[in-house]
């Protein structure tokens, strides 16, 4: 078998067989596969797509390059949560302390920043020394001990995918459905997670743009979920405008502690809420969602859940201090207002241009070589749906050495994220299955 050959196949849109799909993988992993030859046919299914046998076969093929973790000396009920990715998606770092802080044991594999959405990995290793690169035994421990941590996938657990998910980001291959499901549903079914709740994010900030391609994904992560005996639950959320208030990696954990000290945004909290509450009843620890509702307030209010944070903090190397002295994460020292060009209501804003502004600032990486500005990033002051004045601050960038035409580029698509209506515009829950 001959790498060139597959790709020529795919790009017939030919589909391959299990013995062909193991191939690729396993001659990415010993490097007989170089990665101009996997980005070739990453480019080719992009254009060609897989079917769900394919679909099967990758995603096994990215289980198999690594190893599976098993929790059942630890617990009967292990959940694991996963989002598509968006825009100033902090939810995993709300989520997990709460769970956690509610008895559930969570045992979460995150990733990186992937084209314009953000990565809980990233944003994590803002919080002065926090270390998300754990080995297995030490992600094990963890769990037994304080009942969460947060990892990045260990060299261990689906290399495959780590290896393919950096060739994605940035060859524009990323907004591609098989390739979504077989990166997604390997890593959970890897992490031994037997609770596995899913948010699949449609919108202008998100790889899936409409509400039906969402629900196509979700419907298709459970089929291939059961396919290699996993139930999976997932819940389909707008990503059209941000999601919360800040978006950049130190910006977004600061909200994330406002979260868990009270200050809730709606949005996000209502995602919190269905995610929290499915997985609580999964977990059998509440009978149902009201009971559920009962149990994440009281956990956010006695402050448990914030208590847990600061755990899983100093538990990977970090300094708790920094859910109470916020200069000590890197916010951008420098400031840009954006303001209203119109006065009415807020119609539209569009979360992939505050994702470009926050990325050309240097929140995201352009390269998979790149390092990122954990300081750079946005507070938004004003979303869909909110009156504004002529001249009224709209939101603030913020960011450190950035040359003068990419602040520039990056204020414009602030400015154009916001778009003006003369009455109020219809409000969409954030959830919508
Ligand atoms: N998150 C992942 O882990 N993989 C993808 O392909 C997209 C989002």
């Amino acid at each position: 078998m001959r790498a060139v050959d597959i790709i020529q196949k795919k790009k017939e849109g030919r589909a391959h067989t299990k013995e062909e799909i193991d191939f690729l993988i396993k001659g990415l992993m010993d490097g007989t596969v170089e990665d101009y030859q996997m980005s070739s046919w990453l480019m080719a299914v992009y254009f060609q797509g897989l079917n769900e046998d394919e679909t099967v076969y990758m995603t096994e093929a990215f289980i198999n390059s690594g190893e599976i973790l098993d929790f059942s000396d630890i617990s009967n009920t292990v959940a694991d949560k996963h989002s598509t990715g968006g825009v100033g998606d902090k939810v995993t770092i709300v989520l997990i302390p709460l769970l956690a802080a509610l008895g559930v044991k969570c045992a979460k594999l995150s990733g990186r920043g992937l084209g314009y959405t953000g990565g809980t990995v990233d944003k994590l290793e803002s919080i002065p020394n926090f270390k998300c690169q754990l080995k297995d035994e030490d992600f094990r421990s963890q769990i037994k001990t304080i009942g969460a941590a947060i990892s990045a996938q260990t060299p261990n657990l689906t290399p495959a995918d780590g290896k393919i998910y950096a060739l994605r980001d940035v060859t524009a291959t990323v907004d591609n459905k098989s390739l979504i499901c077989a990166s997604v549903v390997s890593k959970k079914i890897a992490s031994g997670a037997n609770i596995i709740v899913l948010d699949v994010k449609y919108g202008s900030g998100a790889f899936i743009k409409t509400k039906e391609e969402a629900r196509s994904l979700a419907d298709l992560m459970i089929k291939i979920g059961a396919k290699l005996n996993r139930k999976i639950e997932a819940v389909i959320s707008s990503m059209e405008q941000p999601l919360g208030t800040h978006i950049g990696n130190s910006l977004e954990i600061i909200e994330s502690i406002e979260f868990l000290k009270g200050n809730h945004n709606k949005d996000l909290y209502e995602i919190v809420l269905e995610i929290a509450g499915r997985t609580l009843i999964l977990a059998n620890i509440a009978k149902d969602f009201n009971e559920a509702k009962n149990l994440i307030d009281e956990a956010l209010k006695s402050g448990t859940a914030l208590q847990k944070l600061k755990e899983i903090i100093e538990a990977q190397g970090g300094n708790s201090d920094c859910t109470e002295n916020y200069s000590l994460f890197n916010v951008g020292k420098n400031k840009v207002e954006i303001k209203a060009q119109n006065e009415g209501y807020v119609s539209k804003l569009d979360a992939l241009n505050i994702a470009k502004a926050c990325k050309l600032l240097g929140a995201g990486r352009d390269k998979k070589s790149d390092s990122i500005d954990f300081g750079a990033g946005c507070i938004l002051n004003k979303k869909t749906g909110d009156k504004v004045q002529k001249d009224e601050l709209l939101c603030i960038l913020y960011f450190n050495d950035v040359k003068k035409d990419r602040i520039n580029e990056a204020v414009q698509y602030a400015q154009k994220a916001f778009e003006y209506s003369v009455s109020k515009p219809e409000i969409q829950s954030v959830l919508y299955k």
